[in-house]
C-alpha cells in the first residue's frame, strides 16, 4: 500500500516509510541525489534539482520546516508555506519523491542530542542566530539517516551552512558526498529566496543593496584595493545608502571562514543586512573569474 500510495504521489510523509523506499532503491543499485529544503520554492531550490539529477539516478526533495533551526524570536511560524504549490514545481522539475514529514515525525520526543558546529557555527549568521547551526546540522544528519543518499545538493546561497555541512560530513564519516551549487538570482541581482516573499516594494528595492554591495567590492578588488578593511567600507557604504541595516560584512578566506587582512581573488564576501523586518544574506567570491 505505502509504495503504491509513492508511485501514485510523490509524497512521502512517514519516516519509515522514506526509508524503506531508499533502502529499496539502493538494494536494487540505483544512485539517490538529495536536496534539503524548507519549501517554498524557488528557482534557487529547483536548480539544485538540476545538479541532483546530474549526479544521480533518482532525486529525493524533503520539505521541511526545521522549528530547531529558529530563534525565538524569529519567523518559524510566519515562514511562507505552500506545500501544493511546491509538489507540482518539484514533480514539473523531474523530482522523483518528495520527502515531507510532520513536525512530529522528525522530533518524536524533545530533541537532547544534537551536533554541535563549535566555534565556526557561533561567528557570522551564528552571532545574531544562536542555535541556528546546531539546528541545521541536527536536522541534515537526521534527513541524511532518513534519505540515505549518495549525494546531496546544497546552495552556496547559504555559504557558512554549505561549508559547516561539508565539515560535519568530513569530522563525523558521513558516507554523503556533497555538492555545493551556485547562486541563483534575478536578473536585476538579487539573491533568490523563499524570504524575499516577505518585501513590499519599498524593501525590495533596499534588498537589492546586498547584490550591489558585493558588485562594488568586487569592482574595488579588481582596481586594485586588496586592503580588506577598505573594501569591507566600501560595501557598508552601499548598504547604508540604501537604508539596509548591516548585521555583518566580512571577507574571509573560503577554507576556514576566518577574516583576512588582505583579499585574493578566492576570498568570500560575505554579507547579512535587515531591510524593515527581513533579514537577508548573500556572498561572492572578490575575484571574478573564481569559482569555488
Ligand atoms: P532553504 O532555505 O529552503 O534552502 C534549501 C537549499 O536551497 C539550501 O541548500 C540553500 O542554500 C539553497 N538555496 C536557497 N536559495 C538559493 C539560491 N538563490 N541559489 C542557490 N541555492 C539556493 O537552507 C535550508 O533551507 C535549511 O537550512 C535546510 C538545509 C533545508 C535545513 O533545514
Amino acid at each position: 500500500m505505502a509504495t503504491e500510495s509513492v508511485e501514485a504521489s510523490g509524497l512521502i510523509r512517514g519516516v519509515e516509510e522514506m526509508r524503506r523506499w531508499s533502502g529499496q532503491r539502493r538494494r536494487a543499485g540505483q544512485r539517490i541525489g538529495f536536496v534539503p529544503t524548507m519549501g517554498y520554492l524557488h528557482e534557487g531550490h529547483l536548480s539544485l534539482v538540476d545538479r541532483a539529477r546530474e549526479a544521480a539516478d533518482l532525486v529525493v526533495m524533503s520539505i521541511f520546516v526545521n522549528p530547531a533551526q529558529f530563534g525565538p524570536d524569529e519567523d518559524l511560524d510566519n515562514y511562507p508555506r505552500d506545500l501544493e504549490r511546491d509538489l507540482s514545481l518539484a514533480a514539473e522539475r523531474g523530482v522523483d519523491v518528495v520527502f515531507a514529514p510532520a513536525t512530529s515525525q522528525m522530533y518524536a520526543r524533545a530533541q537532547t542530542i544534537w551536533v554541535e558546529p563549535g566555534a565556526l557555527g557561533q561567528r557570522l549568521c551564528g552571532v545574531s542566530r544562536p542555535g541556528h547551526f546546531r539546528g541545521v546540522l541536527t536536522v541534515v544528519l537526521k534527513l541524511f539517516e532518513i534519505v540515505q543518499p549518495h549525494v546531496a545538493v546544497f546552495g552556496r546561497k547559504d555559504f557558512q551552512q554549505a561549508f559547516l555541512i561539508r565539515r560535519m560530513v568530513e569530522e563525523l564519516a558521513v558516507p554523503v558526498e556533497v555538492d555545493v551549487a551556485p547562486i541563483v538570482r534575478e536578473p536585476d541581482g538579487l539573491a533568490l529566496s523563499s524570504r524575499n516573499a516577505y518585501l513590499d516594494p519599498a524593501d525590495r528595492d533596499r534588498a537589492l543593496s546586498l547584490a550591489r554591495a558585493i558588485a562594488t567590492v568586487r569592482e574595488a578588488y579588481a582596481a586594485g584595493e586588496t586592503t580588506a578593511a577598505s573594501l569591507i567600507a566600501r560595501g557598508s557604504e552601499v548598504l547604508e545608502a540604501a537604508g539596509a541595516e548591516t548585521d555583518y560584512l566580512e571577507i574571509v578566506g573560503p577554507g576556514d571562514l576566518e577574516p583576512v587582512e588582505r583579499a585574493s581573488g578566492d576570498s568570500v564576501l560575505l554579507v547579512a543586512a535587515r531591510v524593515g523586518s527581513t533579514r537577508l544574506i548573500d556572498n561572492g567570491t572578490l575575484g571574478y573569474d573564481v569559482e569555488l
